[in-house]
């Protein structure tokens, strides 16, 4: 899928899914850390029947895996966060919103069956309430509050092809879609494509000054006492995204979150931050049992998914795996990594003699897991 991704997408897009931060190298350990990990095989237990459905987000869901909110999904292919929303859907699973979606919030979740609202909190609290109050009347009852992007650091790729820095685009921007004409073919018969989801406020004309701004826009002021707000006007349920360190995700929970998502942003922010796998096992153990512990970060098989649920987490969540698939060939993209998820994570689970997800979170871990000495 990614190399398809590649070959179809212009290289501004593809790099600003397939980058991280610096040097990239925690990104490229949230992938490769599920190797320090073995799983063990048990045998002679009947596994015909392999139930995938857990639950998480107040609900049970048909698979233990959901959409990450991942901005500008839209300019991957046509309407491309509601394909994703739909494909989510008939999965049985949830749906993440963007702050930085290219559909309206209101648009996607229509298309979705349960979804989550992504939120970045803007200095200017009007914009903050009223997503809250959108996503409400939208019938939304699950906010991510994502908190590892105080700033935005420096990312390479996106550097060198000027993605966001600029505000109009150049004559390279331009050579270098008319060299992908199938992605360029079916974005033109869409139309000019905006920031939809914040396009109403006043953040200017069109997709890159308005993301500039927006960007510029995020509060790196917050404190928890911002959380202590956010929990005093959103009835429903907050997760609090981008927790790596035990102490913070103790204090998500003794501030009123209800649950933390395990995540290091697929290694686009802070660059030599440890992988997001090596971090679960930590956080699990310091909330307890009952607060909700999300997951992502470099998630692409499906023994990685088993993995990270045999190591605390209630779900993990796909970005770039979903991406590529919507990069690659659209809709059908992102059904077909869901396919393959699903297969691969069925096939895992009746290799270690396990019939449903919800008797692999029942093991005890070391009978499951366990990490290998260097
Ligand atoms: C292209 C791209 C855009 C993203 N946009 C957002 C965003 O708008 N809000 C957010 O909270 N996380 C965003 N993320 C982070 C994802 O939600 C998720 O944490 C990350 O993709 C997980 O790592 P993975 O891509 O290795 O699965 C984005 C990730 C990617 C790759």
């Amino acid at each position: 899928m990614r190399l398809a991704a590649q070959g179809r997408l212009p290289r501004l897009l593809f790099d600003y899914v397939d980058g991280g931060a610096h040097s990239e190298t925690t990104m490229r350990a949230n992938a490769g850390d599920f190797a320090q990990w073995r799983l063990m095989p048990r045998i002679l237990r009947n596994v015909q029947h392999i139930d995938l459905s857990t639950r998480f987000m107040g609900a049970r869901h048909r698979l233990p895996f959901w959409f990450a909110p991942v901005g500008y999904l839209g300019l991957l292919s046509p309407r491309g966060d509601i394909a994703a929303g739909r494909v989510a859907c008939e999965a049985g699973t949830v749906m993440g919103i963007s702050t930085f979606s290219i559909a309206p919030l209101e648009e996607i979740a229509g298309a979705a069956g349960q979804s989550a609202c992504q939120l970045y909190m803007v200095r200017d609290r009007a914009i903050t309430r009223d997503i809250l109050d959108r996503a409400k009347s939208a019938g939304i009852s699950d906010l991510i509050l994502t908190v590892d992007t105080p700033v935005t650091p420096l990312r390479p790729r996106d550097a060198r092809n000027g993605f966001r820095a600029v505000t109009r685009f150049g004559a390279r921007h331009v050579l270098d879609m008319v060299r992908h004409p199938r992605w360029l073919a079916d974005m033109a018969r869409n139309g000019p494509v905006e920031a939809g989801n914040i396009a109403r406020y006043d953040l200017g004309k069109g997709i890159l000054e308005q993301s500039a701004r927006l960007g510029r826009e995020i509060d790196p002021r917050l404190v928890w006492d911002d959380l202590d707000w956010l929990r005093g006007v959103w009835s429903g349920r907050i997760y609090v995204k981008g927790v790596l360190h035990p102490g913070d995700a103790r204090a998500c929970r003794d501030h009123g979150a209800d649950g933390v998502i395990v995540s290091n942003h697929g290694g686009r922010q802070l660059d030599f931050a440890p992988s997001a796998i090596s971090c679960l096992p930590v956080v699990r153990e310091a909330v307890g049992p009952d607060c909700e512990v999300l997951f992502d970060s470099g998630v692409r098989r499906g023994t990685d998914v088993v993995m990270a649920l045999a190591l605390g987490a209630d779900a993990v969540a796909l970005g770039r795996a979903c991406a590529y698939g919507l990069g690659a060939f659209g809709e059908a993209g992102v059904a077909r990594a869901v396919d393959l998820l699903r297969e691969d994570i069925a096939s895992t689970l009746a290799l270690m003699g396990l019939a449903s997800i919800d008797e692999l979170k029942a093991q005890p871990r070391d009978e499951i897991i366990a990490r290998i000495t260097p």
